[in-house]
């Protein structure tokens, strides 16, 4: 079992790593909580899978435990289950000292979270990632939110959770699909901030994952220290994200957001050649990575319609818009542009 603690303004909380350690869920979270009500928050795919064996670990330790289900997939992060879910907790009567665990991906963590920060002003939560993704990225630096019909993540929260409990085990029952949608965030770590690591992402991930995950929350964790709401140094996480964005709004979301990043990293990275800001040494080191993960590194829609899309990015700070570049494999650092240049750099990506 690994640990990796997080220190931030507003709380400090572990990540616990480990193969099987959802059985353990109940004990493991008393270190930073205690008993009382526990409320599950799920979806309609984890639900079957786990959420048994965690309510079992969570009564072992004391606590009375509920459950609230939502169906699979983004559409479910929306204000109406938002709502159900707080006037949830209210019903059944949960105080300050009682808690949200979040059992799933990214939804889930999201809108659990969310709903955690906002009743009663905040009770206990825990994460507990289902995906590689949430794994190494969502769950931890406690990002929260929900969507709104004009965009993702439009309406949310900083915060942090209580503990962050990572089994690993529970990624045998992941389709290839979704895990390699993980790969492309882990390849981003690298990108941005490990070179060593990068040449050890050569090696069969599976084989080591409890190293990948330490290394990306590791990562993490340092990143958001420095700058948890997201105003400078955190923003290097949204490498390949801002055109990977504009891929996923185009694809009316049906491309993944792992697959989308893949194609947003290596998009900046190949107009970053083409502008000098890295090598070609430095496109090739991220190629030949996201061939062997089998990840996408182009796309079918036209500079115009993602330039469109670009301009909404709530990113986009007036005429200027901040996006993260490659300067060499494992190095990235902060840009910003004219908003109209980025056209440019769109087409130089593509
Ligand atoms: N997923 C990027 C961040 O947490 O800032």
């Amino acid at each position: 079992m690994e640990k990796v603690s997080v220190k931030t303004p507003g709380r400090s909380y572990d990540i616990i790593i480990g193969r099987g350690i959802l059985d353990e869920a109940g004990n493991l979270s008393l270190k930073s909580i205690s008993s009382g009500k526990a409320l599950i928050i799920t979806d309609s795919t984890v639900d079957g899978l786990y959420s048994g064996k965690l309510a079992d670990s969570l009564q072992a330790s004391g606590f009375s435990v509920e459950k609230y289900v939502i169906p699979a997939g983004e559409s479910s992060k929306n204000t109406e289950n938002l709502l159900d879910i707080v006037n949830f907790l209210a019903e059944n009567n949960f105080t300050r000292s009682d808690t949200v665990f979040a059992l799933g991906g990214g939804v889930v963590g999201d809108i659990a979270g969310f709903a955690a920060s906002v009743y009663l002003r905040g009770i206990n939560f825990v994460q507990i990632p289902t995906t590689l993704l949430a794994a190494v990225d969502s769950s931890v630096g406690g990002k929260t939110a929900v969507n709104l019909p004009s965009g993702k993540n439009l309406m949310g929260a900083f915060y942090q959770p209580n503990m962050v409990i990572c089994d690993y085990s529970v990624f045998d029952t992941l389709s290839e699909e979704i895990f390699r949608d993980g790969c492309a965030e882990v390849i981003k770590y690298a990108m941005i901030f490990d070179s060593d690591f990068l040449e050890r992402l050569k090696l069969p991930i599976k084989n080591n994952i409890e190293e990948v995950i330490k290394r990306c929350v590791s990562i993490k964790s340092h990143i958001v220290e420095m700058d948890e709401k997201d105003n400078a140094e955190r923003q290097l996480l949204n490498f390949g994200h801002t055109f990977g964005h504009a891929i996923e709004k185009c694809s009316g979301y049906s491309i993944s957001h792992g697959k989308a990043v893949a194609i947003g990293m290596a998009m900046i990275t190949r107009a970053s050649v083409k502008k000098e800001f890295c090598t070609p040494e430095c496109l090739s080191a991220l190629m030949e990575l996201l061939n062997a993960f089998e990840l996408p590194c182009s796309t079918e829609f036209s500079v115009d319609e993602l330039y469109k899309v670009l301009l909404s990015d709530k990113k986009r700070k007036g005429d200027k818009i901040n996006l993260v570049v490659p300067e060499k494999a494992g190095r990235c650092v902060l840009k910003k542009f004219p908003v109209a240049d980025v056209r440019e750099l769109l087409e130089a990506g593509m």
